[in-house]
């Protein structure tokens, strides 16, 4: 069964229609992307199904977002991570600064069963990002853009989430750095987890994602599997430079 459906969905933010009626679904255990340039609507779309964090929520004004075929659109954002098991890595991160980084992992628990033992899984996140285990008690704002990132990724773990939904997780860090992480999302899925993964960078997205979507100001303008995108002539001349 289809794990996310988003359906001819139109939103808003007043009166600034952001998404002009989009359909995009994600099976289990697939990653699955989602591409445009700045405005697109990338986020917008993400926070549609999560609306976490609510800043200036966009109105969803018609349309259906479907989770395993029930409609979400009045779930509260709380149920979303603790029921659907789904969890956001926003854009920008949004790490509490002031907290270490073991303070960020065990706070991002706070929504679970406080009886279980994380401790396995504060460890697979430090295999998964060493440099974030030599730095566990240091405060989050000394640590270097990327390190904040695979904290931003490893808190969203803790959550115990089965399905990730990444807003350009790539933005700002070095060339190394990205196939890092890009190699950790791949070891990820492989050990069962499902991802959504926004990206500006076309190129990157398409060597990991299984399928993809192209969308431009608020409309899905391509799609299909990750290899016929990277062969489609106009996703190549607009999207992967040349
Ligand atoms: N809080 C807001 N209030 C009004 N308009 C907004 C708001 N947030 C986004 N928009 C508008 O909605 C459209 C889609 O924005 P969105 O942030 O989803 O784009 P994006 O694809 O994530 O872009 P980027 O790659 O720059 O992050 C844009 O035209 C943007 O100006
Ligand atoms: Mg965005």
């Amino acid at each position: 069964m289809t794990l996310l459906a988003v359906e001819n969905l139109v939103v808003k933010y007043g009166n600034i229609q952001a998404l002009h009626g989009i359909n995009f679904h994600v099976n289990p255990g697939e990653i699955v992307t989602l591409i445009g340039a700045n405005g697109a609507g990338k986020t917008t779309s993400l926070y549609a199904i999560t609306r976490l964090p609510p800043p200036e929520a966009p109105r969803v004004v018609s349309g259906d977002i479907l989770f395993e075929g029930n409609s979400i659109l009045k779930t509260p954002p709380s149920t979303v991570v603790k029921d659907l098991k789904l969890a956001l890595v926003p854009e920008g991160r949004h790490i509490f600064g002031n907290l270490t980084v073991m303070e960020n992992l065990v706070l991002a628990t706070y929504a679970r069963d406080q009886k279980i033992d994380f401790s396995k899984e504060y460890q697979r996140i430090f295999d998964l990002f060493p440099r974030l285990a030599e730095r566990k008690d240091q405060r989050s704002e000394s640590l270097s853009g990327g390190e904040q990132q695979m904290l931003a990724v490893g808190r969203a773990l803790m959550t115990g989430c089965t399905f990730l939904l990444l807003d350009e997780p790539s933005m700002g860090l070095a060339p190394v750095l990205k196939y890092d992480l890009f190699r950790t999302l791949k070891r990820l899925n492989e050990e069962g987890m499902t991802i959504l993964l926004i990206e500006q960078n076309a190129n990157l997205a398409l060597h990991l994602a299984h399928r993809g979507y192209v969308l431009d100001t608020g409309e899905i303008v391509a799609e299909g599997t990750a290899e016929k995108l990277l062969g489609n002539p106009e996703v190549k001349k607009a999207y992967l430079g040349g």
